[in-house]
């Protein structure tokens, strides 16, 4: 049965089959296929039934209780609660105040920018080909040509070099520093971060989007003892619909836009970074959807779900090493890891793609100092948060990291490809 029971897309399927279709191809493609993509998970039924509600009808530019269109008393209950729930999860006191309205992590990121900084101010954030996001002031990407970006790397054994942030701070003295990445597998430690800040008098943003949800269980270090803003995607670790939250601490100050230039909370200045800065009106039905999946992971089972992510981590990287992969920096201490494909005689697309063809979905990534280009890289990147949403546990790790293996070294893809379908079956989505 393709998810939902036997109403699923009773509407849809009579009024726009074609589209009905497809959904349900891409529906079976995610059952059917084992997903070890770290930034991807499976949301819950009532975090979809919450995206698929009646709120999407609505306008609510503007906050709580100051919207800029009548009939939003039901939307303010539910901006309200999300926030709420928000501040409860990672247990914030009333110093923090949190934005759910930004659509997704990079005009989350955007926001945040620019409340903070002016155009051609310089901010320090990982580099890409190191495991940074395109988002952290990278040349392609807005943060990269709007701000002078200075960029820090990881060191030849793949770890986070504190002393190259330090060095980079003290000689460029950026007004913002970014902690946080898409493709790091160890613990980040974010009170160096603040010491850096600190030192050369830089805000410091924690980018969470990747961990939040092993914050959240208690197996990341927080980064809200340490930063003034922490950002987080809502669909990642944290396993809700797309979506981003924005932390910023409140008896925090900065001069206004405003001609008088008054100082102002750098909350105030996200809030209006985010609307009317950025955007018009918040997606209600995501707002909604995200505070389901906030519900969610305030129940003790999620902190069961989150150290079940890592333990599986931990399982998947030893095994491979086992069988000879290379994992960058020797392991995991997270959700995921980087190998390099290289020494296995073959390069990140190679792998992805052979990989796929037996229903093992992937990402090929640069590792660091990597000589081939990002469309066709040394690595791929996986990791077991949504494994991990299907029950896998340590013994199906072990099985997975054979599937990898015979995978790169040619055996049968038929067979192969029952063997990966039989384990979804055994665990569906
Ligand atoms: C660390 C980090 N920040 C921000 C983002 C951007 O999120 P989105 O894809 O929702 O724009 C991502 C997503 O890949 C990410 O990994």
């Amino acid at each position: 049965m393709i998810g939902g029971g036997i109403h699923f897309m009773k509407y849809l399927k009579k009024s726009d089959p074609h589209i009905a279709k497809l959904i349900v191809a891409e529906t079976k493609r995610q059952q059917e296929t084992l997903d070890l993509i770290p930034s991807e998970n499976i949301v819950s039924s009532a975090v979809r039934e919450a995206l698929g509600s009646a709120l999407t009808n609505k306008y609510s530019e503007g906050y709580p209780n100051k919207r800029y269109y009548a009939g939003n008393a039901v939307i303010d209950d539910i901006e309200l609660l999300a926030q709420e729930r928000a501040k409860k999860v990672f247990r914030l006191g009333s110093e923090w105040s949190v934005n759910v309205q930004a659509l997704s992590g990079s005009p989350a990121n955007m926001a945040v920018y620019f409340a903070l900084l002016k155009p051609g101010d310089t901010l320090l954030g990982m580099s890409r080909p190191f495991g940074g996001h395109l988002t952290h002031g990278d040349a392609v990407n807005f943060s990269g040509q709007i701000f002078k970006s200075v960029l820090y790397t990881v060191a030849h054994d793949g770890y986070l070099d504190y002393g190259e942030v330090h060095k980079l701070a003290k000689q460029h003295k950026p007004k913002l520093i970014v902690a946080g990445a898409s493709a790091y597998s160890r613990i980040i430690d974010f009170e160096k971060f603040a010491k850096i800040a600190h030192e050369v008098g830089a805000y410091l943003l924690v980018d969470m989007s990747h961990i939040s949800g092993l914050v959240v269980a208690g197996v990341h270090p927080s980064p809200f003892p340490h930063a003034d803003v922490v950002m987080t995607t809502t669909h990642k670790t944290l396993r809700g619909p797309r979506g981003a939250l924005i932390f910023s601490r409140n008896d925090k100050m900065i001069a206004s836009r405003t001609k008088e230039g008054k100082e102002i909370s750098i909350t105030r200045a996200i809030d209006s970074a985010v609307f009317p800065g950025l955007q018009g009106g918040p997606h209600d039905n995501q707002t909604a959807a995200i505070a389901v999946a906030l519900g969610e992971a305030m129940k003790p089972a999620f902190r069961v779900y989150g150290k079940q992510i890592v333990k599986n981590a931990k399982a998947l990287a030893k095994n491979l090493q086992k069988l000879g992969f290379k994992i960058i920096s020797g392991g995991t201490d997270n959700h995921l890891m980087l190998i390099d494909m290289t020494p296995l005689g073959m390069s990140g697309r190679e792998a992805q793609d052979k990989l796929e063809s037996v229903g093992i979905i992937v990402n090929r990534n640069t590792i660091p100092y990597d000589t081939r280009s990002a469309f066709d890289p040394s690595g791929i990147r996986i990791g077991t948060p949504s494994l991990t949403t299907r029950g896998m546990k340590e013994k199906e790790m072990a099985l997975i990291a054979g599937f990898l293996h015979a995978t790169v070294q040619g055996e049968s893809i038929g067979t192969l490809k029952k063997q990966v379908l039989a384990l979804c079956r055994k665990f569906p989505v």
